[in-house]
């Protein structure tokens, strides 16, 4: 089975194709611009996306989208960046955050992902995935992308960019809702 993962970011399709083949799931990155509006909501960002993109693509005879919308939520900057998580790396980046939290004992975040999955035969399906743990106090790690230097799971004591793609898979947010998302299509798959 084949499916075609709409992202630009090949840290999040590394992680999927990687994940995917242990379900035996082959994804296939589509490499478009993602629409995102601008909304506190990563399932209404993603939902729009998917919607989008695959009216793009079914003209290409391509049947089947995916899309993710990520985001990082510190708990003492009250969620912030959440939805707002690339711009903010793309703008202040690890170090700003690491600045807004000095001197601030709560480190505490999750990451959330939203997944949403599209074909004509299957419908629309969102899954969802989140991580907890804490931002650490330097970044640590060469590994990965985005916040993962400064992200450390609970239960683990690497960051994410200390692991590799195999261990980041056991903790991620990302992991969390693909992994729902293929689990799903082996058991429709079955049903046909
Ligand atoms: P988007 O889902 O492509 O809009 O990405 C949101 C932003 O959140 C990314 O640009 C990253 O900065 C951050 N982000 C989302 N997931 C991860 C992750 O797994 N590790 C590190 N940063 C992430």
């Amino acid at each position: 089975m084949i499916i075609y993962f709409a992202t630009g970011n090949k840290g999040k399709f590394h992680e999927v194709k990687t994940l995917a083949s242990s379900y035996g799931i082959v994804v296939k990155q589509l490499d478009i611009k993602k629409v995102e509006i601008q909304s506190d909501s990563l399932e209404e960002i993603s939902l729009y996306a998917v919607r989008d993109i695959y009216n793009k693509v079914i003209s290409k005879g391509i049947d089947n989208v995916v899309v993710e919308d990520a985001g990082l939520f510190i708990e003492a900057l009250r969620g912030f960046p959440g939805p707002y998580s690339s711009y903010v790396y793309k703008t202040i980046g690890v170090r700003g955050v690491l600045k807004l939290l000095e001197g601030v004992d709560n480190r505490k975040a999750f990451f959330k992902a939203v997944v949403v999955f599209k074909s004509s035969s299957l419908g629309e399906r969102i899954f969802k995935g989140i991580v907890h743990g804490e931002i650490v106090e330097e970044p640590r790690g060469i590994y990965g992308f985005g916040f993962d230097p400064i992200f450390k799971p609970y239960g683990s004591d690497k960051t994410f960019a200390e692991m590799t793609v195999q261990e980041k898979n056991k903790f991620s947010h990302r992991s969390k809702a693909f992994t729902e998302l293929f689990k799903w299509l082996k058991s429709m798959v079955s049903k046909t």
